[in-house]
């Protein structure tokens, strides 16, 4: 099945390292971020989820559940799980999918049988807390993803979903943000204590809620 942005979620329930989770129930009202990796006991796969487990209070300030997959059964993730905080320095701190029968692989499209026909590839989704896919990245198995950047889209969202802002090229926290074309200049300057500089009637820049550069902030 072909994931698109939008779409609902599929729901489903699956085996994982903290017991069996019914994927909606288990979100909640929160953010979520679902994401596969091949197999475990391999090298990328190792330092990823290590790096994921560091990341948990950053994901928790943004009010963002985590939780991975693979197609390898829930012993096999048990004995990985020791590695990795032997060698990665943080326990694992988030729910992996045991998916042996590739129920939620299936769903969610992990499986590119043209570049292996067994394992999932490196797949992440962002789900909002309207259960809607915000962001599909996929990336080969030989590839580490960059989970900075998965914190980075999501404040981008959340700027979106809480301020109606969008973010432009290679934008970082704090930088300036782009009104979305879809608010008027009434609404953007009654939304804007700070207010905003008009480069062009589609390009109008304001900086971000919250941040130093904006002086109505605390
Ligand atoms: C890894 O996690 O190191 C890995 C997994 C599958 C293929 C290549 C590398």
């Amino acid at each position: 099945m072909t994931i698109r942005l939008g779409d609902t979620a599929p729901d489903f329930t699956a085996a994982t390292t903290d017991g069996t989770i019914s994927f909606h129930e288990w979100l909640g009202d929160s953010w979520g971020v679902l994401f596969s990796h091949p197999k475990d006991y391999t090298p990328v796969c190792t330092t990823e989820l290590g790096y994921t487990a560091r990341l948990k209070p950053e994901f928790d300030k943004r009010n963002v559940k985590v939780i991975g997959l693979s197609v390898d059964p829930l012993d096999s993730h048990h004995g990985w799980a020791k590695d990795i905080e032997e060698t990665q320095g943080t326990a694992l701190n988030f729910p992996v999918i045991a998916d042996e029968d590739r129920t939620v692989s299936d769903l969610y499209d992990m499986i590119h049988p043209n570049a292996d026909d067994t394992f999932t590839v490196r797949s992440v989704f962002v789900i909002g807390p309207d259960k809607k896919i915000k962001l599909t990245i996929t990336y080969p198995a030989s590839t580490g993803r960059n989970f900075d950047e998965i914190l980075r889209v999501i404040d981008s969202l959340q700027l979106t979903a809480e301020h109606s802002l969008a973010t432009p090229v290679n934008w970082k926290d704090g930088d300036d943000c782009i009104i979305v074309p879809t608010l008027s200049d009434e609404e953007a300057t009654a939304k804007f204590p700070a207010g905003f500089k008009k480069v062009k009637p589609y390009l109008r820049i304001t900086p971000q809620p919250g941040k130093k550069s904006d002086s109505t902030s605390a």
